[in-house]
């Protein structure tokens, strides 16, 4: 089986590759084809995964004699070609990721930075930041959509880029249901509250839906009974877990619910944006700085064995330690948990949908398709977050309980600043950018919205399109 993954060059590929090293499996991928616009970040790329094959299995990587006897078989590595070339990626492919950032971490650092400069939010993916980031990403999606649906129209899209339910919904008015988007992050709250009721967490029915980033976890069935009324009851372990000590155990008792730790910009914003303002970097100029010293050392010639891969490491793992750390320290909550810090999100949920589509292994997973009739406020085509059972016809959203009032009003008012981010990018209308800022629950003023969007088309060469 052949995987194309598109931002090849990107710092999460190891995930990736380092899952499907570990996938033994009849009819696993037996074939990576990473493509990138950026050779250098190719190259550095091509040599952590080279080091991951070398590290996972000596007798894995190495080539398999022709007469060697013996009854080990060991699986060969995933072979790995990098390109530059957009359709050599695509051509026979059985499965594209596609994970690319446009305009670069400089690009999300200019998007935070505008923000806050007019007292809004920057994140990538909330807020004024994820419109400008939506706003140049949504035309690049399209054309990759289009070269997928020319030259691969079998191959099956997992989307992974940011803001992952607005570029899946844009990548579906091409593909239709053959792209699905995936997030770790309703995986990792299901896990974090299994385990907390002492469940495992394939066993337990997690009651998840709304958009990407934007969702509530509403109930947690194990054998038959829903347990998270139990969660919500006991203060101390609602203390004991990272979305707990986000939003604290009054609130979430208020709620009902257990939100994705993303909506703490929403019920918090004032605090997160005081937090962002006061920080001495924002996300992604930390990220920035820290990316490109190891992109700069993983491509150093002469570069011994295993060099790359411990820099990837290293680097990864100082990403993981600091994510949301602003959110936390305006919460006060603290460190994250060592069994938060593990990998182990993003790359599985990936290779489950893969191995469900491509072996017809029947599964649940928690995932951004078209609504169809799932939620009642929205239309059938909207992409939401949704647990959705899989198999070789792909991905179908379960039936799930109406959204209460409140999360029903966040989910259409951010559904209908999505769509004002697909007119615009369809139209190259100003006036539809703007509405789409001015829309925002977390933009507070038209005359902002205005400003922002000026700001923006300044930074950003990738915003020419609107006039
Ligand atoms: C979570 C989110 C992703 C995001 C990732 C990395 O997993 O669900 O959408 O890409 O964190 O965030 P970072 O701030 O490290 O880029
Ligand atoms: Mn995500």
């Amino acid at each position: 089986m052949r995987l194309t993954i598109l931002g090849g060059g990107g710092f999460r590929v190891p995930l990736v590759y380092g899952a499907l090293l570990g996938d033994r499996a009849e009819g696993r991928v037996s074939h990576v084809t990473l493509y990138d616009e950026d050779r250098a970040r190719l190259t550095a790329m091509a040599r952590v995964l080279a080091d991951q094959a070398a590290a996972a299995a000596p007798a894995a990587a190495a080539p398999v004699a022709p007469a060697q006897a013996g009854p080990v078989p060991v699986a060969p590595a995933p072979v790995v070609a990098v390109t530059t070339d957009l359709d050599e990626a695509l051509r026979g492919a059985d499965f594209v990721f596609s994970a690319v950032r446009v305009g670069g971490l400089e690009g999300r650092a200019a998007d935070e930075r505008v923000a806050l400069a007019e007292g809004v939010l920057g994140q990538e993916t909330v807020g004024a930041g994820g419109i400008a980031y939506g706003l140049r990403t949504v035309p690049v999606a399209r054309e990759i959509a289009r070269a997928v649906a020319r030259v691969a129209p079998e191959a099956w899209v997992i989307n992974f880029t940011n803001p992952a339910g607005l570029v899946t919904e844009a990548m579906a008015e091409v593909l239709g249901d053959r792209v699905i988007g995936i997030c770790d992050s309703p995986v990792g709250l299901g896990r974090r509250v299994a385990r907390l009721l002492g469940a495992r967490p394939q066993d337990a029915w997690i009651d998840y839906v709304g958009l990407n980033h934007l969702g509530w976890l509403r109930g947690l069935h194990i054998g038959g009974r829903d347990r998270l009324p139990d969660l919500l009851a006991d203060t101390a372990a609602l203390e004991s877990f990272a979305e707990g000590r986000l939003f604290g155990a009054d609130w979430l008792r208020s709620l009902g619910a257990i939100p994705n730790e993303y909506l703490h910009y929403y019920y918090f914003n004032r605090d997160t944006v005081r937090a962002y303002t006061q920080a001495e970097q924002t996300r992604g100029a930390f990220l920035r700085d820290q990316q490109r010293g190891f992109y700069a050392e993983a491509g150093r010639p002469g570069l011994p064995a295993g060099a790359a891969l411990a820099a990837w490491d290293r680097t990864r793992a100082e990403r993981e330690a600091t994510y949301m750390a602003e959110n936390r320290e305006a919460a006060s909550a603290g460190e994250r948990d060592d069994s938060d810090l593990e990998s182990g999100g993003y790359e599985k949920v990936a290779l489950a949908l893969m191995r469900a589509i491509a072996r017809d292994e029947r599964t649940t997973l928690i995932l951004n398709v078209r609504n169809r009739s799932t939620l009642s406020v929205l239309d059938a085509d909207a992409v939401i977050e949704v647990p959705c059972l899989v198999d070789a016809n792909g991905a179908h959203p379960v039936a799930v309980d109406p959204l209460p009032l409140h999360a029903a009003g966040l989910v259409t008012s951010v559904k209908a600043v999505e769509r004002e981010v697909l007119a615009a990018a369809a139209s190259g209308s100003r006036a539809d950018a703007v509405k789409a800022f001015a829309l925002h629950p977390l933009v507070d003023s038209v005359a902002v919205a205005r400003r922002l969007l000026d700001a923006y088309a300044a930074q950003h060469p990738g915003l020419a399109y609107l006039r």
